[in-house]
């Protein structure tokens, strides 16, 4: 509740300072009630990224996780299509999947042994043959829609975010040049922080940080970033220059640099464009190097964060590409570890009763900002 004296971000929001330059009630980075709003009524009502198209390559590969607290699975079929599955039998409810990435044919239950195809159409339900009116075709996994737009897998968790190309509007065109569909990954990981979700995403999408939290890497690399463009969709996104360096994607230890992105030309060729698909996924596309953070929220103060990074396929594939990862692996390990230390404390900052909302820096903090407007009229704020 608001302090003596403090207005609630439904007031600030009438007179108009949300939508100017002041920053999120610090209540939405803690209390229960608007983090359960948040996974209930956006995550589960918009496309949320769960990775890139090639971290289920395969016929028969699957990746069984949760998406706004909601068990799926993800899989590939015989015809190369994706199929997003509740991961519920349609018998009496249990999971098919312990959470992960792998290999079958078939999804078998195993509590009575129902058995699905990779599309989800139930095949096979032992010694269901005397059950009345039974027709294994009315069984069939949930499924959900599914799409690959940029090369990032998106699902729908409740079928009801709409048409995918309504939802991200001009955003496969505002990344045409760096061919972001082309790009494997090279690296990837997941890690538990101890932070919002909100908090690791907006970290990554402003330059204001960059100055005292990278002292010795990006704050020398970059130069003032153009303002945030004015784009269709659920999306914020910002480009900026950098100088010094061809590749900023990797430390600077005298090594020669991954083969820049065929195609790219002028300001891209050396340049970065930061972009928080709204509400789950930022990514960085370098001219060498695609950087992207999937967030799954845990709890107001706990998030999983799933790393990838990606390259032009002809470089991935390349005999000595562990080698020349090396250089970027240990900028994204740096990079991280400063943030990571940061964000620990803005979080313990955040959660005091006399924590206040503060304005945004221009221009360097404008994709937080537009984020936190596209969340404002999304979700009703702490009262
Ligand atoms: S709950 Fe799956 S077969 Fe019974
Ligand atoms: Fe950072």
């Amino acid at each position: 509740m608001p302090g003596p004296g403090r207005k609630s971000l439904d007031t600030a929001r009438d007179d108009g300072r949300l939508s100017q330059n002041l920053s999120l009630d610090p209540r939405c980075y803690w209390d229960n009630s608007f983090f359960e709003l948040e996974v209930k009524t956006l995550f589960r009502h918009s496309w949320v990224s769960i990775g890139r198209f090639d971290q289920v390559p395969n016929q028969g590969d699957y990746l069984a996780l949760e998406v706004a607290g909601i068990p799926l699975i993800i899989t590939r079929d015989d015809a190369g299509n994706l199929h997003a599955l509740a991961n519920s039998c349609r018998h009496r409810g249990t999971q098919l999947l312990k959470a992960g990435r792998g290999h079958c044919q078939r999804l078998t239950c195993p509590f009575h042994g129902w058995s699905y195809a990779l599309d989800g159409a139930l095949m096979s339900a032992p010694k269901m043959s005397g059950a009345v009116a039974f027709d294994l075709a009315d069984y069939p996994l949930q499924r959900i829609p599914i799409a690959v737009r940029a090369g990032f897998i998106f699902v729908d968790p409740l079928g009801q975010a709409g048409d995918i190309d309504e939802w991200l509007g001009d955003f496969e065109a505002v990344h045409t040049p760096w061919q972001l569909s082309r790009l494997l990954t090279g690296y990837d990981t997941s890690l538990v922080v101890e932070c919002n979700w909100k908090a690791f995403l907006e970290v990554f999408n402003e330059y204001y940080h960059l100055r005292k939290v990278h002292p010795h890497s990006f704050s020398l690399y970059y130069d003032t970033p153009d303002p945030g463009e004015q784009v269709r969709g659920n999306f914020a996104t910002q480009f900026g220059d950098h100088h010094g360096e061809r590749s900023v994607a990797k430390v600077s230890d005298g090594s020669k640099p991954l083969p820049m992105f065929p195609g790219l030309k002028g300001r891209n060729k050396n340049g970065t464009r930061y972009t928080w698909v709204f509400p789950g996924l930022a990514f960085a596309a370098s001219s060498d190097a695609l950087w992207s953070f999937g967030v799954e929220p845990l709890s107001p103060e706990r998030t999983r964060v799933t790393m990838a990074v990606c390259f032009a396929p002809e470089v991935t594939q390349q005999a000595d590409f562990a080698e020349r990862f090396a250089p970027y692996h240990q900028r994204m390990q740096e990079g991280l570890e400063e943030d990571l230390e940061v964000l620990q404390r803005q979080q313990r900052g955040l959660t005091s009763p006399l924590a206040r909302p503060g304005p945004y820096a221009p221009l360097l903090e404008d994709s937080v900002r537009r984020f936190h407007v596209w969340l404002g009229a999304r979700v009703a704020m702490p009262s």
